[in-house]
């Protein structure tokens, strides 16, 4: 299962999980980090930013972003492209020519998710992928009845998810509706899930994802089928584990020896 890893604060959340990044990069500079967008990974930035200022190399780390909007200029700054970049790229000074998104522009919208899923094959495979969790249980933007088999492909948004993030646009209408995202099989293929979730407004979904029934009507249960998952929440998402004394006993029992 998951190890479930209870942070007081997203700032604590986002220094556990900065730290273990910075630790693969400090081993291995070319490491590939698989990113999320929205605002639940903006804390591990922030932590990798203070790193790279203490000298932490990023410049010859990989990522690859798990989704982009269709239709969305790249320059529009909330394509994920402007976002990755402002967010992560800018923060640690990684090199913007091994930062990889998927391509949303209409003209080859077709072969999109081939061609990204081709520069993810190149990649060697990402060591560790951030993700969060939508409301409605999506990891990327892999909505429910989602395949856990589907590889980067277009996906339509759901009402819920453009309501979700209409705080980032003027209005909803300007919300995209289709997304180009990394299939649940493409997700499943990281050699390390780190799972984020803050708020009272995820715990439904993380509960249902950590402890329900391995389902595509809750794309985030696909985690329960890797063997490497960390899931890092606050207290407010946490609220509706069954097993939270469990997960708390594990973790005041946690062996020196094991890392995240
Ligand atoms: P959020 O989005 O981090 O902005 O809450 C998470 C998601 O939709 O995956």
């Amino acid at each position: 299962m998951a190890e479930i890893v209870l942070a007081s604060t997203k700032e604590a959340a986002g220094e556990v999980v900065a730290s273990h990044i910075a630790g693969l990069v400090a081993g291995n500079p070319e490491t590939v980090l698989g990113v999320a967008t929205g605002s639940t990974p903006l804390p591990v930035y922030e932590a990798l930013g203070a790193r790279a200022r203490d000298g932490l190399d990023f410049s010859r780390v990989s990522a690859y972003a798990l989704d982009e909007y269709v239709g969305l200029p790249v320059e529009h700054p909330e394509s994920y492209r402007s976002v990755i970049t402002k967010e992560f790229v800018e923060a640690v000074g990684a090199d913007p020519s091994r930062v990889h998104v998927p391509d949303g522009s209409l003209e080859r919208i077709e072969t999109a998710g081939e061609r990204y899923e081709a520069l993810l094959a190149a990649s060697g495979g990402v060591d560790l992928q951030i993700l969060g969790i939508g409301t409605t249980g999506h990891i990327g933007f892999n909505e429910p009845g989602s395949s856990f088999g589907s590889l980067t492909r277009v996906k339509t948004l759901t009402e819920q998810t453009r309501i979700d993030n209409a705080r980032f646009f003027d209005s909803l209408d300007e919300v995209p509706i289709h997304c180009v995202t990394q299939g649940l099989g493409t997700i499943l293929r990281a050699k390390h899930l780190v799972l984020l979730a803050f708020g009272e407004g995820k715990a439904e979904a993380l509960a249902a994802s950590v402890e329900g029934p391995v389902s595509s009507s809750m794309p985030g249960s696909a985690i329960q089928l890797h063997p490497h998952v960390t899931v890092v929440v606050d207290d407010a998402a946490a609220s509706r584990l069954k097993h939270l004394d469990y997960y708390r006993w594990a973790a005041d029992h946690k062996p020196a020896w094991q890392g995240l």
